[in-house]
């Protein structure tokens, strides 16, 4: 049997499970100063299963990407209303980064959310000092569309980024 590119690179992408919710929270907490409520991802997870991803790794889960989708006007294209996929928030554990994990979650995620819930766009908030996520999210064809003074609690400033899902990167997010 062919072995899947993933599992050559040394990680999985599969589903969120309702048992893997202590771990996620972990990663979360260890990762990012934005915390939430067990009610919050149980929430986004029954609204948007196929959009809650994890990436598993020395069989343990390493990172993690859970998306809302939302209807509202593009951030990109003027006055037009849009399915969108809100990245609510990724991390992956310090000692797993930089081989590829985020990627492959946000290119899954943007594929799922397309085929499955027929976004069109994707869109998320960055602190302006995050650079790795900066990075990441350039990388990954995201622009700039708006800066938020304040948007978070200790006052510092995000950027709104997005980018537009194209039917080419649908099947990326299978590799
Ligand atoms: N410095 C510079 N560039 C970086 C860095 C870094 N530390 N990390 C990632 N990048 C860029 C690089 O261009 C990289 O490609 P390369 O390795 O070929 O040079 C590209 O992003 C892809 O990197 P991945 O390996 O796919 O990313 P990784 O799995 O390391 O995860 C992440 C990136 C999620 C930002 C990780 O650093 C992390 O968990 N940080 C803490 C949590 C966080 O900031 N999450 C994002 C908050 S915003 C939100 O949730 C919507
Ligand atoms: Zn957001």
């Amino acid at each position: 049997m062919k072995a899947s590119p993933l599992i050559l690179e040394g990680f999985e992408i599969r589903t969120f499970r309702r048992e893997d919710l202590d771990r996620v929270i972990e990663i979360n907490t260890r990762c990012l100063p934005e915390n939430y409520s067990t009610f919050f991802y149980l929430d986004l997870y029954n609204r948007f299963p196929k959009t809650f991803l994890v990436a598993v790794a020395d069989d343990e889960i390493q990172g993690y990407i859970m998306c809302r989708i939302e209807r509202g006007l593009s951030k990109l294209r003027a006055l037009r209303l849009t399915r969108l996929c809100h990245v609510v928030s990724i991390a992956v554990m310090e000692a797993y980064r930089r081989r590829g994990i985020a990627t492959a979650l946000m290119l899954r995620a943007m594929r799922n959310a397309a085929v499955e819930y027929g976004a069109t766009e994707c869109f998320l908030e960055v602190r302006v000092s995050n650079e790795p996520a900066l990075r990441l999210y350039s990388k990954l064809g995201f622009r700039k569309t708006r800066r938020i003074v304040g948007y978070y609690m200790d006052g510092e400033d995000a950027w709104e980024m997005a980018r537009p899902i194209f039917e080419e990167d649908l099947m990326k997010g299978l590799k």
